[in-house]
């Protein structure tokens, strides 16, 4: 090997990773590669801790021989190549922790390929400010357990290619650049140098494309897609992120379950050693009764209780009275051992259905000498707080709470104090994961904002078939109760995929655009080649889509999607290591048609970015 100044010649090759090496491998000559992890130096001798992408072991250098005298110059993060003999660690010298931790490798020598400044932080120290690791998110990627999480997410992909393939399944690629694909979120607009004025759209998803290719006949599809959603970002949203998209045609609800229950159980299996059992199902109504969301964390108790029956149709208590005469609901979980708790945690329980909406929260609580207290007990006889304690399903020593809303924002909130609580209390069991299937979803909801029905899934989900009629004939009245044809695949609280069988037929699709408020103006100018499409022969067909980066947040047990990704975005959906979005070059903008607003002139002059 030779270094000079700007050039540099490798003359040696690698034999092996760092981190693979083991006793088998004792007595071996070997060359190794990588970055210095730990220093220690013993006068006599030095040991580091080499590290590479498998992992570390441990390299003694004496320094006092010409070959590894560079061992007393070396520094954290300095680049070596150095060639060693494998020796067993001297018995009380082994380190369990290390794969590597039975060996050492003695060197016989050592080059420097390349110096390193001294690193904002220690490589492997997780208590570092995740702000500073983002900025250095290279070095970061250096740790084992981002490393770890990458080759999780690059076998997946190998998993999910191999599976779909073997599966029948064709792997097509779609354009990034097109047009708006609406799944809920804004759009990121892409400005057109050649048609000024003009803009592509990232796509959300690529779902009109995969039903196109339905209609070209490719019959089973699927594709690693990137998409790109301008929305509120939260731990577990990435701006852009990555599907296992899927669509097959000539199939129904059964079809899509079984091909994905069959590809979850094998990566599961392949990754985790894990037999995953067949996957209970749940209708949307039940999931949202009996845990107050459409992404059940069933992993724990507490379920939801109606307390309506019980509490009859005047309790005398005029909050809950009220919300039952207009047609909301008052329902309630059980806390666990709560019959402890303060009025100052009883007030930041408060909070969090506040938080979710709600305008309040009562609780009754089980005291010591049996009796029961609350800060509504004045409005019951002793025997009916009894009544409504125990309907909660809440026993001696626990606390209840309970929310009297219109049905969605009671149901968000008790889903928000069930979930802390479930953290809090440690009532969640982590020995396995918790799948289901949440089905029958609603095709509409009623959005109070726009004053109109808009799609829950998204506007090609088709209704069952016994709702055809309701939606042909403008059957507003019924729009409310229309089923889809739309299953979620939830883990442990995460909404892992979802999918839908979609509308085939042009005049249905038509009728759906119009049911959203659509002008005919408006579908022709954003879906007039979807809908000529859907003329041609289009079969029945279907499909899913799998968040990718929640599948290996699942699967490395992590609960930070950023992670799992390479190069993650902030909350502000920047990139804290390029700076990125920056302000462009106004002939840039000129070239492209674009002229800023005052305000975004001011925004850039005043340097507001704000990155985190
Ligand atoms: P949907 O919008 O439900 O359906 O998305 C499918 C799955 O993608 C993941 N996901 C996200 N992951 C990270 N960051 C985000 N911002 C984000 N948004 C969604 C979730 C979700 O379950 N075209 C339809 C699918 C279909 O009908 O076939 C679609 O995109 O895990």
């Amino acid at each position: 090997m030779e270094t000079t100044k700007n050039k540099f010649v490798l003359n040696i090759k690698r034999t092996h990773y760092c981190g693979q090496l083991n006793k088998t491998h004792t007595g071996q000559k070997v060359v190794l590669m990588g970055w210095v992890d730990t220093r220690r130096d013993h006068g006599s001798l030095v040991f580091i801790d080499l590290r590479d992408r498998e992992g570390l072991v441990q390299v003694v250098l004496d320094p006092k021989k010409a070959a590894t005298a560079v061992a007393k110059d070396l520094r954290g993060e300095f680049v070596l190549a150095l060639e060693g003999f494998v020796k067993l660690r001297p018995e009380g010298m082994k380190n369990s922790k290390l794969k590597s931790g039975e060996i050492e490798v003695e060197a016989l020598s050592c080059e420097i390929l390349n110096e390193a400044s001294t690193p904002p932080f220690q490589i492997d120290d997780e208590n570092v400010n995740e702000m500073l690791r983002l900025k250095y998110r290279y070095l970061d990627l250096r740790s084992p357990r981002l490393q770890n999480h990458l080759i999780v997410r690059h076998r997946v992909a190998q998993l999910v290619r191999r599976f779909l393939s073997d599966s029948g399944f064709l792997e097509v690629e779609t354009p990034i650049l097109y047009k708006s694909t609406p799944e809920g979120a804004r759009d990121y607009l892409v400005p057109s140098r050649v048609n000024p004025g003009h803009f592509y759209a990232l796509p959300q998803s690529p779902q009109t494309l995969k039903q196109l290719l339905m209609i070209s006949g490719y019959d089973r599809y699927f594709q690693l897609a990137r998409c790109f959603r301008d929305e509120d970002l939260r731990a577990d949203r990435q701006p852009e992120f990555s599907q296992i998209d899927i669509e097959m045609s000539f199939i129904d609800v059964e079809d899509i379950i079984e091909v994905n229950e069959k590809m979850l159980k094998y990566i599961w299996k392949e990754i985790k050693g894990v037999e995953v059992e067949k996957i209970p199902r749940m209708s949307f109504q039940e999931a949202m009764d009996r845990f107050g969301s459409d992404k059940p964390d069933i992993r724990f108790g507490m379920e939801i209780k109606d307390l309506a029956k019980t509490l009859g149709s005047q309790t005398g208590f005029k909050v809950f009275d009220d919300v039952l005469a207009r047609g909301g609901i008052v329902r309630g979980i059980p806390v666990p051992k709560g019959g402890i708790y303060s009025r100052g945690q009883f007030d930041k329980l408060t909070d969090i259905a506040k938080k979710a909406g709600a305008k309040g929260l009562v609780w009754i609580k089980s005291e010591a000498d049996g009796s029961y207290t609350s800060a509504a007990s004045k409005f019951f006889t002793p025997e009916k707080l009894k009544e409504i304690f125990s309907a909660t399903g809440a026993t001696s020593g626990d606390c209840c709470l309970i929310v009297a809303d219109d049905y969605d924002i009671a149901c968000s909130a008790l889903n928000s104090l069930r979930l802390h609580l479930g953290r809090e209390l440690n009532l969640i069991d982590h020995s396995k994961d918790y799948f289901l299937w949440v089905i029958d979803f609603p095709l509409l909801e009623y959005s109070p904002d726009e004053k109109r029905w808009v799609a829950r899934h998204h506007p090609f989900t088709s209704p069952k078939d016994e709702s055809f009629d309701d939606l042909m004939n403008n059957n507003e009245k019924a729009y409310g109760k229309i089923l889809a044809k739309a299953y979620d695949l939830v883990c442990n609280g995460y909404e892992l995929g979802g999918g839908s069988i979609r509308i085939y037929r042009n005049e249905i699709q038509q009728a759906m655009f119009r049911l959203l408020g659509l002008t005919e103006e408006d579908t022709k100018v954003k879906f007039g080649y979807f809908l000529e499409a859907l003329k041609y022969g289009t079969p029945p067909h279907g499909g899913i889509a799998w968040g990718m980066d929640r599948l290996i947040m699942l699967l490395c047990e992590t609960d930070a999607i950023r992670d799992v990704i390479a190069f993650p975005k902030t909350a502000k959906a920047t990139d804290l290591m390029s700076e990125a979005p920056t302000a462009v070059n106004r002939d840039q903008l000129v070239e492209v048609g674009i002229r800023l607003t005052p305000q975004a002139e001011k925004f850039i002059e005043e340097g507001k970015k704000n990155l985190s």
